[in-house]
């Protein structure tokens, strides 16, 4: 694997779900491929689970890991070509993507998108100048439009507590949120459970308001739907996520009252599994008698975030080797 920026760089999904299951039983046998090697991990915004997962998953492998903190600690980036740098940037992406690819053999980004130009963020601009600059192999640790480590480890996580013989239910659902969040979480996941559904590992189903359709072309083969109750109704995971409008892009449209899943909601459901990829805004985004009830799936969903980072870097390193 050369880059790792969405689900379209997985050679076969299936295979890396089980790399992961195989890493969280021995996870440092292959402590051989990472031996001087290092990981950079560039940050233009804040993270717990991805920042500690990849670190914890590359030491696993044996690799050093650097940390860099562009957004506090970095000079400010411009992005764009043929200006005069007369303003507050102080650095070119040219320059600085280039200088972390000499001293880094993997380099892991965040850049959340602005959310005030769609046709800017879904470009992905930064994300594709970095890659182009710094000349290694790129991970995503989120981009404007997709968080693929977390969308790895939602399926592992789907795969590996699914005791059902016929195909689960997966359905996602809209939340309600007081922040204009990024599409990228449910961008991915759709993107993700798209292509789990083409290969026959589950069925697939979005739940939203009228209002925050996400962009087709992550949703392709999806059943969606504008009718929570519908799309609860025999499910048997329930991926929890709040996300702004795609088409009045960036916006929080009025609120849209009974979309906070509650324990009443779940009767409908198979005993459903709840998921949601963190941090969570207890009692607006999704209940607290969820999040600490049997059916929440969050803390070990969370847990194999190191897994799937771990797999991903595990292929990487095969190739640089
Ligand atoms: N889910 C997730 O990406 O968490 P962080 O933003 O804390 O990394």
């Amino acid at each position: 694997m050369n880059q790792f920026t969405s689900v379209n760089d997985v050679q076969d999904i299936g295979q890396l779900v089980k790399d992961a299951l195989a890493l969280k039983e021995s996870p440092y046998a292959h402590q051989h491929l990472g031996k001087n090697k290092t990981l950079g991990l560039v940050f233009l915004n804040p993270s717990l689970r991805t920042r500690l997962s990849t670190q914890k998953a590359a030491l696993n492998l044996g690799m050093n890991v650097m940390v860099m903190n562009m957004d506090k600690e970095g000079w400010a980036l411009e992005t764009q070509d043929g200006i005069v740098m007369d303003g507050t940037t102080v650095e070119h992406i040219r320059e600085a993507a280039a200088v972390m690819g000499q001293y880094c053999d993997v380099l892991g980004l965040r850049s959340f998108p602005k959310l005030l130009n769609r046709d800017e963020d879904y470009n992905e601009d930064f994300f594709n100048k970095f890659i182009k600059y710094c000349k290694v192999p790129v991970v995503s640790l989120e981009s404007a439009t997709r968080h693929p480590l977390q969308s790895l480890a939602d399926l592992v996580t789907i795969k590996e507590t699914w005791k059902g013989t016929a195909k689960p239910k997966v359905v996602l659902a809209w939340a309600p949120h007081i922040k204009a969040l990024p599409q990228a979480v449910p961008n991915s996941f759709a993107e993700w459970m798209c292509k789990a559904q083409q290969e026959g590992m589950l069925d697939f189903t979005i739940a939203q308001p009228r209002g925050y359709e996400l962009n087709v072309d992550f949703t392709q083969g999806a059943h969606i739907t504008n009718d929570l109750d519908e799309a609860l109704a025999g499910a048997d995971y329930i991926y929890v996520k709040n996300w702004s409008s795609y088409e009045e892009y960036g916006k929080v449209l009025p609120f849209t009252e009974g979309w906070m899943l509650t324990n009443d909601k779940l009767k409908p459901t198979n005993d459903a599994r709840v998921m949601h990829c963190l941090p969570v805004r207890r009692d607006l985004e999704l209940s607290s008698e969820i999040l600490d009830g049997p059916n929440s799936l969050v803390i070990h969903e969370a847990g194999n975030r190191l897994w799937a980072a771990q797999a991903v870097l595990k292929q990487m390193l095969e190739k640089l080797i």
